[in-house]
């Protein structure tokens, strides 16, 4: 049924925007999106003066920096009280002091250029072994087909770009096809779509299961013969859960098919999770059939932000990830991933910080966390108006059948918490970090969270600013008009 409507949004869509009155209300939702980013950030920066050209002579080094201290002040409050779901991973003033002092030493490293900066490029190889080992790869294995190799990225979004034209470019020698498709649950992250995109690859969706996890079934159904890849995660960004790997893995193995898992998130952490005695879901090297993981040093690695790994099984799947250019008048080139030049800085801190946790203190992180992810679990369990999505191991996602869960989320907001807002089905979710294992933090996170859901309770007809957009965005069967409204904000963060 959902489908046949679907269609029917999608035909008329068009037609339906043309309408002088639709067009009017969607121009003025447009409009209410705009000013709302703008608000945001002009909000933030109020008192800075404006440069929008150059500035006639350059502004003293102390008058920067104050304005920056000033900034900083004033934004640092959010995450480092543990606020925030995810985006700042650990975020101690000890730990970010040492990888500012890294910084400064290397901060005008490239590894484009391997002769002048040896060192980051050594850095790099480390990374990539210590990664592939922790994540139960051989990267010295006498067969150069089961070596584990990779390269560094600049973020998860890059590995997996890297790792579908890596597919792509492999198919197209290896087996001659031509219009390649991937199959990924509906929960993986939009960057298979933006690979999609840029790569002239189909990305065929497959819906999950009740428990939010990859349906085999339907990934099974949608082989074709020029399927390419399967894609799985470990864990998902919406409801943290792994993917059937070790079942996803095996029709990959069983159709000669590369099979990613997308261990961005997890990666980094799961595998210490398992390591304290919780039951993880096999998804790194030791599945048969998995052929590449990325995995992001730069979320529970603790590294600075800007660094992920992209692992392939087998030296002769990274080959296609290269790129060279052998007739330029400039010379010679060769680039092991997208960008030219690299922030040669930002390994040398990964490095650093991998270095300087080791496996004792990442599994002392990870222990913390997952105690604190717990306690969280257990306080909304004990709320009978939410409702935990999937079996939460670092990150928590709940929902309400009974509350417009949006406005809990809102709520949530206005007690200066930033979650992550979930559709298709409504959800919140946050993601436990070192900030929320600091003392009172998950207390305080579930006493504003049993007040919000008490307000929303007392008041179901108060509008926010932010939970309609969402309701619009979830129900709404016009993705045409969501893709103007996202667009329409980018525009205004620009302004
Ligand atoms: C599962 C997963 N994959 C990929 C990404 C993309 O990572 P990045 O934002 O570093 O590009 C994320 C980001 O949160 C993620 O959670």
């Amino acid at each position: 049924m959902k489908r046949f409507w679907e269609r029917v949004a999608k035909s008329t869509e068009p037609l339906i925007q043309r309408v002088p009155g639709v067009r009017q209300k969607l121009e003025a939702e447009y409009a209410a999106v705009e000013s709302l980013a703008r608000e945001q950030i002009q909000k933030a920066v109020a008192d800075l003066p404006a440069f929008t050209e150059l500035p006639e002579t350059g502004v003293e080094e102390s008058q920067i920096l104050s304005w920056l201290e000033q900034l900083r002040e004033r934004e640092k409050p959010a995450w480092e009280q543990g606020r925030v779901s995810g985006t700042v991973y650990h975020g101690g003033a000890e730990h970010s002091a040492f990888l500012s002092r890294v910084y400064a030493l290397h901060s005008q490293s490239n590894p484009l250029h391997a002769d002048l900066f040896p060192s980051t490029i050594h850095f790099e190889a480390e990374i990539v072994k210590m990664t592939a080992r922790l994540l139960n790869g051989d990267p010295s294995h006498p067969d150069p087909q089961q070596q584990v190799v990779g390269t560094v990225t600049s973020g998860g979004t890059e590995s997996i770009l890297l790792a579908m034209k890596t597919y792509r470019d492999w198919a197209r020698a290896e087996k001659g096809i031509t219009e390649p498709e991937v199959i990924a649950p509906e929960t993986a992250h939009p960057a298979f779509d933006k690979a999609a995109h840029l790569f002239c690859i189909k990305l065929i969706r497959t819906p999950v299961r009740d428990d939010f996890k990859a349906d085999v079934e339907a990934m099974h159904r949608a082989i074709t013969r020029r399927t390419i890849a399967l894609v799985a995660s470990a864990g998902t960004f919406p409801h943290g859960v792994v993917d059937p790997i070790p079942q996803i893995a095996q029709l990959a193995h069983e159709y000669g098919l590369g099979m990613h898992v997308d261990g961005c998130l997890g990666g980094f952490i799961l595998p210490f999770i398992e390591a304290l005695g919780y039951p993880v879901t096999p998804f790194d090297f030791r599945v048969q059939g998995v052929t590449s993981i990325s995995v992001d040093p730069h979320k529970y690695g603790y590294t600075p932000k800007g660094v992920s790994v992209i692992l392939y099984r087998g030296r002769a799947l990274r080959r296609y990830q290269y790129f060279t250019a052998t007739d330029w008048p400039g010379g010679l080139y060769a680039s092991p991933t997208l960008p030219g030049s690299r922030p040669g800085a930002l390994s040398v801190g990964a490095w650093a910080a991998m270095v300087r946790f080791g496996r004792q203190g990442y599994l002392e992180i990870a222990r913390q966390i997952m105690e604190t992810a717990l306690a969280i679990r257990k306080g909304i369990e004990a709320m009978p108006d939410l409702r935990l999505m999937g079996e939460p191991l670092f990150l928590i996602a709940f929902t309400s059948e009974r509350l417009n869960i949006y406005q809990v989320w809102e709520q949530m907001a206005q007690r200066g918490w930033r979650l992550n807002a979930l559709q298709k089905p409504p959800g919140v979710h946050i993601a436990i970090t070192v900030r929320h294992t600091q003392p009172g933090v998950a207390e305080q996170f579930l006493k504003d969270l049993h007040d919000s859901v008490e307000f929303v309770k007392a008041n179901p007809k108060a509008e926010g600013k932010l939970a309609p957009i969402y309701g619009m965005a979830n129900s709404l069967p016009f993705r045409g008009v969501i893709d103007e409204v996202l667009r329409h904000y980018l525009d205004a963060l620009y302004d």
